[in-house]
Parts: C-alpha cells; structure tokens; sequence
C-alpha cells in the first residue's frame, strides 16, 4: 500500500507516499481507508490528520492507472472520500505543495483543513475534457464561494492557497501556516483542539447558493459557450456547479457523476487524455534510456543571422543561455540582431516584458564574423541558406574549430542530415535541430536523429528541447522528416481536388471548419507559393513518375507567390490579410482543367476532409513502418504543435483511430479511383492493414 499509518499520541497520522505526486491509484486508496479502519479501531486515538509525503499533498488520479480499469476499482475515490467524512472521528487535511484534482476533493472531504503558504490548488480535470468527478463540483463552491468555484473549475489554473485564503467568508482552509516546515505540528495541534467536536462539520452540510443564480449562470454560460469552442467540457462545468446550487447534496453528486461519465465517452476527452500521455512520452526514445548521460550546454553558437537564426537564438537568450551568431557580413548581423531588438521591443511595449530583463537578456547575445570566437560553444546550430554546398563549407569549418565534444546540429529542413554529418570527422556529435517558423514561438522541434548520431548527443539535445520549452520530437533521416514529409501528401491531395473540380476557397473553408486554423491555399499564400514551388522542382527533377497538379506551377507562372505579391491563390486589398476569390485564379484553373482534360464533379466537405487527412495517416504509417517515428503518439504531437492540427481531434492518427481504421481503408480504396489522383498512393500501408487485420489502431486508445 502507498499510504502508511502511524500514531503520534492521541493522533494518528495517514500519510500519502506514492512518488512522484502521491497520485491516488489503487494502492494508495486502499491504504487510506486501511489507516482509517485503524484509526477508528483504537480507543487511544483521537483525531486523525491525513497528509503527504514528499513533493505533494496529492496530484490527483494516478497517471500510472489512466485508461485502466484499476482507476475505478473499489474502494474508488468516491468512497474514499466518503470513508473519509463517516469517520467517528475528525480528520484534519495537512496540505502542502501540490492539492490538485482528486486531491483537493480528498481535502474537501475532511473535517478541517491547515494549508501551507504557497501550496497550489486547483481542479485541473477541464484540461482533460473532463469535469472534477469526485465532489469537487459540489463541495468547492460550498466552501469559496459559487463564482469563484465556477473560475477555477473551468478554467482548471492552479490557485495559491494564501489568494484562496483571502476569499472572504471562505471556509475551504482553517488555518494557513507560512512554511510547510510547521505544518505537520499545526495540523496535529488543530486535530488535538477538535478532538471533541460532535457533530463533525462537513463541506456537504454547507449553503450552495448563488444571490441572483439563474442571471449568473445564464451569463456565465454563455460567456464559456463562446470561449470553449470545440471543446463540451466546460460548459458542462458550468452545469454540475448549477445542479449544485438546486439539488440536495446527494443528487448534486450523482449528477456530477453522470456528467462526468458521458464527457468520458466523447472524443474530445479522448483527445485530450491521449495528448496528456503523447506529450510526455516525446521525450522517451526507445534506445536512450532516462539515466543516459546528457553533455553540458552552457554556450551556444548559431550561424546565420536570418529568419531561422534569429528566431533559434531567441530561445536561448530567453532561457539564460549566451548565444554569439556567426555571419559572412556585418550587415546581415546587424540585421539579424535588429529583428530580435524589435521582437523584444514589442514585448516590453506591450507589458509583457520589463526594459531590465530585456537589456539583461540582449546582453547574452554576441555577434561575431569569425569562427575561432565560437570554437568553445557547447551547442552550435547552423541555419544559412538550404544549399548542400553551403552546409558543407559551414560544416567543415565547424569540425576545424570546435571544441572536441561540441554538438554540431543543422536546423536544414529538406536536407540529408547522414550526408551533413559526413563533411565531419565526427559524425556521432551531428544531429538536426529542425525549428519551425517562427522559431521563437512554435512550440515543435523535430530533432532528426542520423545513423552515427551518438546516444548522449540525443539525451542531450532532447533535454535542451525542454529547456528552451518545446515539445521535442525525434525523427529519423528521410526527405521532410516526419512533418514535412506528410505534409506533401496532403497539398497534393489538395492540387487533385482543384483538378478535379473543387475551388481553394472551398478546400479551404473544409478543413477550416474541420478545425485547422489554415486551410492549404491561405497556408501558401501566407508562406509565398514560391517556396513549394522550388521544393517541387528540386524534388520532382528527376522523378517524372510522381503526380501532383501542376496548377500551383500555373499560379507562380503567373507571379502571384501570395500575400507578398499581393496576389497568390486568392487576391488581396492593398495592405490587407483578408483573402477575396480570385476570378484571375478561376480562370487559369479552368483552362488547367481543360488541358489536363479530366471530368469535373462536386466534391464533398467530408471527401475534402477525408482526403487530406487521410493522406497524411497513409504517409505516417509508412513513416511508422521505416522507423522514421518510434510512435504514432508523437506523430499526433508534431502536427498538434507544428501545424495547427486541431487540438479537440487529438492529432491525425488519433483521428484516424477515432474513425476507425477499417474506414479509413474503405474511403482509400474510394479515392484511389479518381481519376485525377495518384491511385497508387492510396495503396493502404502495410501497417495499416496489419493492425485492421488484427482488430488494433494506432495510439491504442478506445
Ligand atoms: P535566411 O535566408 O533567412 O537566412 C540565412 C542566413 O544565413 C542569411 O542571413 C545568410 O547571410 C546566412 N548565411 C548564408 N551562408 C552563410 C555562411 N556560409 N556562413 C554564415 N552565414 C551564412 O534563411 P532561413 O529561412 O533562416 O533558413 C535557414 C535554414 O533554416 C535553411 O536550412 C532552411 O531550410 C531552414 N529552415 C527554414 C524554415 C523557414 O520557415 N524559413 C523552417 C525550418 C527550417
């Protein structure tokens, strides 16, 4: 059992002990109630105090029983809690550090509460699409309040105790001490003070009203309609505070229960459950394991002073790491530095950074021609121009001066990081750092791992990664890595879709609607069709046999690269974002149409969809198969975090799961027909068919 019981006097102690959180998995329900069958049993006891041991009051449910069925096995955290206020004699909650989720409803069923100052609380189930399912719908507003319950509970953010303390008329803390160090003996005196109190006070004996309740959460309702979207979560908070203030303590439970039941089976809450576990399971890299010896990075150099550069650097100086960029001129540094100048400026101007952390922080930055003043950098990432002649000279400098140890990553994005590291001696301290654009406020790095890429070198940049606060994914070597490489398949889908009939603007608006920010043509047009349109030629020269709409070619024959142009798939006002449909874009479609000649018909919203996606799942599992990615869970993060996938979906592979992946089978046989697309693509992978065949899908979930 994960909790222990002993006796001090007339008071015995419960003590939580489930590292790293004292999360309430089975073992640690068992051992409350077990303490407090103890604790009833023995005359020479009291009072009783429950607290935590190490790091935490407690985090909550158990991370380690999630999606299991040992998550609801009795005694569940609902009878705990009940075990709990039954008790004949008082319990007093010590709480320190961390009371979140099921821990503060265990709180909330004790008799009396003492907090330490500074301990975070909070009902973070909202962030799993869920709402607090133990109570804390019903009893945290009894005791702060109903408007102030309603704030935490949809918005799940951690409160400090002193600011929950402060609430007046509050009766969630009966004493607040100022260090965790006097905790135990304040909780241990307050339980000795109450030894004899009879009846117990519980929260669920409590008021629960609100003065003009049916005004209030009528607005409130509303308000977090608008705000929550796709999500059902927390207007359904919203609904269990309300029952609440109406029903008698029990209903209110059982309806709290009910709804948390049904958020359970939606795919919203599933979405966001795997996103709990897909996030942190990035870091994990099958073959490096945790204890892997990391390399110290203290000092990192960038080369290349542009939009990639700049943006790299930024991370650093922002985490309190020196960075000095190399560049051939002093023009191209002094414009580099200007754009960073600028970003930080706008930050101050608008409050969110103060003048003395910026200058503090633009003095960790220096600027350098030469590469013997960058040869003692720990970290050294490269992002001049995406020309292999250019990485070879960059990279042959590098292994000239840098230190022994030194790790040389390439932020190249289409480029073959093994042949990079091959313009080396030392292969093994070569790896990709792929950011994404901009690069100081997209949360994904791809880290691409190459064949000689040593194990400490990946244990290394992967902790880099979290400092610098991305989510880091790792990719094996192959053209466009995981994200760019799927990516093609889904704007190729989308030039076959134009072939076939369909218009940008109703693509667009599809997969808007489905959930992507952006659909593809707004996407080209923000980035400049130009740039695809190089990639195309470099990467079809030599490969006639690949298909694709050559429509996007037609465009860029035109000029129009986009916004920059002021023209690109759709036209645009002088100076403004807004796309308007182009008549000009119309026309050179239907003359494309005409010269590809292959039959018009409608396309649907949900083929549009369908098709895209798809796609993307199609190439993944390829992707997957190659062992280019370890997981179909960090496939879903790099689309989360790098392009704008919709959150409430889960990721592309969670999505395809969600559909189930004998229909996504069944609609590829569908598109490989048409008559405009690449049948042969549409071959479902291998993976695919191996895990319908066996009744299985990507992330596992159900
Ligand atoms: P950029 O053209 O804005 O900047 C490149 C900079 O490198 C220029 O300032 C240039 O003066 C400098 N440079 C060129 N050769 C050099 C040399 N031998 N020594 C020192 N400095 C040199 O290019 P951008 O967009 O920043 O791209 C840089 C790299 O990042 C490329 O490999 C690109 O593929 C990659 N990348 C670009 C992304 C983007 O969205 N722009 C996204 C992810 C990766």
């Amino acid at each position: 059992m994960t909790a222990h019981y002993e006796v001090r006097g007339d008071v015995a102690v419960i003590t939580l002990d489930n590292p790293p959180v004292n999360g309430l998995g089975l073992s640690t329900r068992l051992g409350i109630v077990d303490g407090l069958e103890k604790a009833n049993a023995d005359a020479a006891v009291k009072s009783i105090v429950l607290t935590g041991a190490g790091k935490a009051f407690s985090g909550g449910a158990d991370i380690k029983e999630f999606g299991s069925p040992k998550a609801y096995q009795d005694p569940n955290l609902l009878s705990v809690i009940r075990a709990v206020e039954n008790a004949d004699k008082p319990v007093v909650a010590a709480i320190h550090s961390v009371a979140m989720g099921g821990g503060l409803e265990l709180a909330l069923g004790c008799h009396y509460r003492v907090v330490a100052a500074g301990t975070k609380v909070a009902l973070p189930e909202v962030k799993l699409g869920l709402i607090p399912g133990a109570g804390g719908t019903q009893r945290l507003p009894r005791v702060i309040g109903v408007e102030a319950a309603v704030s935490m509970i949809v918005s799940g953010e951690a409160m400090n105790a002193e600011m929950l303390a402060a609430i007046p008329g509050q009766k969630l803390f009966d004493e607040v001490v100022m260090s965790a160090d006097g905790l135990m003996d304040a909780a241990v005196k307050l339980a000795q003070k109450v030894a004899d109190v009879r009846p117990l006070p519980l929260v669920s004996k409590l008021p629960n009203k609100h003065p003009q309740g049916d005004a209030y959460f009528q607005f409130t309702r509303n308000m977090v309609k608008g705000m929550a979207k796709n999500f059902p979560a927390p207007v359904k908070c919203v609904d269990a505070v309300e029952a609440g203030t109406k029903m008698k303590f029990e209903q209110g439970l059982a309806n709290e229960r009910e709804i948390f039941i049904n958020l359970m089976m939606t795919p919203e809450c599933r979405a966001l459950r795997h996103i709990f576990v897909a996030d942190r399971a990035t870091s994990k890299i099958p073959d490096v394991p945790s204890d892997t010896p990391k390399r110290d990075i203290q000092k990192v150099a960038v080369i290349g002073a542009g939009t990639m550069g700049g943006g790299i650097s930024m991370n650093f100086l922002n985490a309190g790491i020196p960075v000095t960029i190399l560049e051939m001129t002093q023009e191209a540094l002094d414009r580099g530095v200007g754009v960073i100048r600028k970003n930080y400026e706008a930050r101050v101007k608008k409050g969110k950074l103060k003048q003395e952390k910026y200058e503090a922080t633009m003095a960790l930055l220096s600027t350098t021609l030469a590469y013997d003043d960058i040869k003692d950098a720990d970290l050294v990432i490269e992002a001049v121009f995406e020309e292999m002649g250019v990485k070879e000279k960059v990279f042959k400098q590098l292994d000239a001066v840098m230190k022994p140890g030194a790790i040389l990553a390439s932020n190249t994005s289409t480029l073959d990081v093994d042949k990079i590291a091959s313009f080396t001696q030392r292969p093994h301290d070569v790896v990709g750092l792929h950011f994404f654009s901009p690069a100081n406020v997209m949360k994904l790095l791809e880290v691409v791992r190459g064949k000689a890429t040593a194990k400490d070198v990946m244990a290394t940049v992967m902790a880099v990664g979290k400092k610098i606060k991305k989510t880091t994914v790792v990719s094996g070597v192959c053209d466009g890595f995981i994200g760019n490489r799927m990516i093609e398949q889904y704007s190729r889908q989308a030039g076959f879709m134009l072939d076939e009939g369909a218009s940008p603007e109703q693509i667009d608006k599809a997969i808007e609607k489905f959930g992507f920010a952006m659909g593809p043509f707004r996407m080209g047009d923000l980035a400049g069709n130009d740039i695809g349109w190089a990639i195309r030629k470099r990467r079809y020269v030599d490969k006639p046999e690949v298909r694709y709409s050559a429509s996007a070619d037609r465009l860029c024959e035109l000029g129009r690269f986009g916004q920059k142009t002021g023209a690109g798939w759709y036209d645009y006002a002088p100076g403004q974002r807004k796309p308007i449909p182009s008549p000009v874009v119309a026309e050179m479609l239907e003359k494309h149409r005409a010269d590809i000649g292959v039959p018009q018909r409608k396309i649907s919203d949900e083929e549009i969809v369908q098709r895209l996606v798809f796609a993307m799942v199609n190439e993944a599992a390829h992707i997957l198969e190659e062992g280019i990615a370890s997981k179909a869970s960090d496939i879903d993060m790099v689309y989360l975090t790098g392009y704008g996938f919709p959150i409430f979906r889960g990721g592309p592979m969670r999505y395809a799961d969600e559909m189930g992946l004998f229909n996504v089978v069944q609609a590829m046989k569908r598109f490989a027909k048409n008559p405009a697309d690449d049948g042969a693509f549409w071959t479902p992978a291998p993976l695919i068919q191996r895990l319908v065949a066996e009744g299985k899908n990507f992330t596992g979930q159900l």
